[in-house]
């Protein structure tokens, strides 16, 4: 049973009129008149959790076996290799990269081996070509073990990588090169788990029912967090915790439906972009993870029947204190077309103080005997009353400590906003069609068969004009 004060905690008061001014701010009566939207949005979640494109939801319960052949898995792994190595991108990379950000150590692949305990972890999740080789020139292909992740099985960027990484492991270890790589992906469907039965390769499964950026709780996530020695049972305990929370369809106890509608209130008073703004490094990515769940799920033109509604908020990522020397001025100061979430923790893994000295200063030394504890969290404060003040719409998701457990319930906190967004939007939240066209366009440009028509659409556009290039 975990304490309510290890639960995290969500506050919109700064959303609402009385604190942030009756021009911008949310009333009850707002609130009031979307809580039948609310419940109905939840009421279609609870009738479909664990079917279709929802299997995400039912991870935290129904991994038994899998958790157990995950810890097995990594625990070799563990003993065996000096570095382990993500290749794949979007809900394939950002995830195990939140994870890896949030619950390690923030210098983990700088410290000493016996500190660290555990191999060194990169995530590979783009195809610069300067990116790919410093990573070769850094790493013992030897102690090294690749995971490459990808859902569809055909991902061009992630079959790049794997195409370069099985060449020089096969160049290297002959038959043995399978002992290096691992494949996360679909049981049927794409070409890599058709590959990865080919090469013999050792195989985990993304469920048919689990999108890439709903995927983190899945093996895309858990086996990464595993290899790196974090608590994937508390990881899933704390997810499995957060959703019980949120079984009732009520703003006022559900803390992700409240999110949910407020944003959707927001949306609709034209808050059109969403910053999210962790005031802990180590839930930096965290904002990454989110931002591409946010956009992903809700930027869409049409909605289920089909009318054209250009929905979706555009998530920021920004980080406290840094980014006040960088975004706060727009945000503080800019148009009224923000939402900002504050990330907080009650109790950070370390307690440094500053120390006395430059007592001659009293606009330096005042800082004195205070911790960076207390520096960071009154600048949180204070910065969340400079909008607050300026009638900017904030609010403020707070983490007792970070831990698996709470990182759990973040995560499902995320997913489940963004379920209920999606369906008070009466949006698909799962497909992603705008990303095809782009990818299409890649394989033509590639010359892949198939695409021979696309390749025509392409040449036939027009010729770009010197005039608009300048040198
Ligand atoms: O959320 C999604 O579905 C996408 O962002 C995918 O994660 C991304 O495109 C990578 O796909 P895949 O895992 O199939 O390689």
């Amino acid at each position: 049973m975990v304490k309510k004060a290890e639960s995290i905690r969500f506050d919109y008061n700064n959303m609402m009129s009385v604190y942030v001014g009756a021009k911008e701010g949310l009333t009850d009566k707002d609130i009031n008149a979307v809580k039948a939207k609310a419940a109905e949005a939840h009421a279609y979640f609870k009738a479909n959790r664990g079917t279709g494109m929802m299997g995400w939801t039912e991870l935290p319960y129904n991994q038994t076996e899998i958790v157990k052949d995950i810890l097995f898995t990594a625990k070799k792994i563990r003993r065996k290799c000096d570095a382990f190595v993500v290749l794949g991108i979007g809900g394939s990379a950002l995830g195990p990269m939140a994870v890896f950000q949030a619950l390690c150590h923030l210098r983990h692949n700088e410290l000493p081996k016996s500190k660290r305990k555990a191999p060194k972890f990169y995530v590979e999740d783009n195809v610069d070509p300067e990116r790919m080789a410093s990573l070769l020139d850094i790493l013992n292909l030897e102690k090294t073990v690749f995971n490459v992740i990808t859902k569809s099985g055909s991902t061009s960027e992630t079959m790049s990588q794997y195409l370069i990484i099985m060449d020089l492991l096969k160049k290297a270890y002959g038959e043995d090169a399978s002992e290096h790589i691992i494949a996360t992906t679909d049981e049927q469907k794409g070409n890599l788990i058709k590959i990865a039965k080919a090469e013999n390769l050792k195989t985990f499964f993304v469920p048919s029912g689990v999108g890439g950026r709903f995927s983190e709780l899945s093996p895309v996530g858990l086996l990464p967090a595993a290899v790196l020695g974090i608590d994937i049972k508390e990881l899933l305990k704390g997810a499995a915790f957060l959703d019980r929370a949120c079984r009732k369809g009520d703003i006022r106890s559900n803390m992700a439906l409240a999110a949910a509608a407020t944003q959707y209130i927001a949306m609709n008073k034209g808050k059109n972009i969403s910053v999210m703004m962790p005031y802990a490094d180590s839930l930096r990515l965290m904002a990454d993870w989110y931002c591409q769940l946010w956009a992903e799920s809700l930027g869409k033109a049409v909605n289920k029947k089909g009318e054209t509604v250009y929905a979706g908020q555009t998530p920021v990522k920004a980080l406290g204190v840094t980014d006040q020397h960088s975004q706060v001025q727009l945000y503080t100061e800019g148009p009224f077309d923000k939402v900002v979430t504050f990330i907080a923790v009650d109790k950070y893994r370390a307690e440094i103080e500053i120390s006395d000295g430059c007592e001659e200063y009293p606009s330096v030394s005042f800082l004195c005997g205070h911790t960076l504890n207390e520096l960071i969290a009154c600048e949180m404060e204070a910065t969340e009353y400079a909008l607050t003040k300026n009638e900017r719409l904030n609010r403020r998701i707070t983490l007792p400590e970070v831990n698996a457990h709470t990182v759990g319930q973040l995560l499902m906190f995320f997913m489940l906003e963004t379920a209920y967004a999606g369906a008070m939007l009466h949006i698909d939240t799962y497909n992603q069609p705008g990303v095809e066209e782009g990818k299409n366009v890649t394989y033509a440009l590639l010359g892949r068969a198939g695409y021979e028509e696309k390749a025509a659409e392409l040449n036939a556009r027009p010729e770009k004009n010197p005039k608009y290039i300048i040198s």
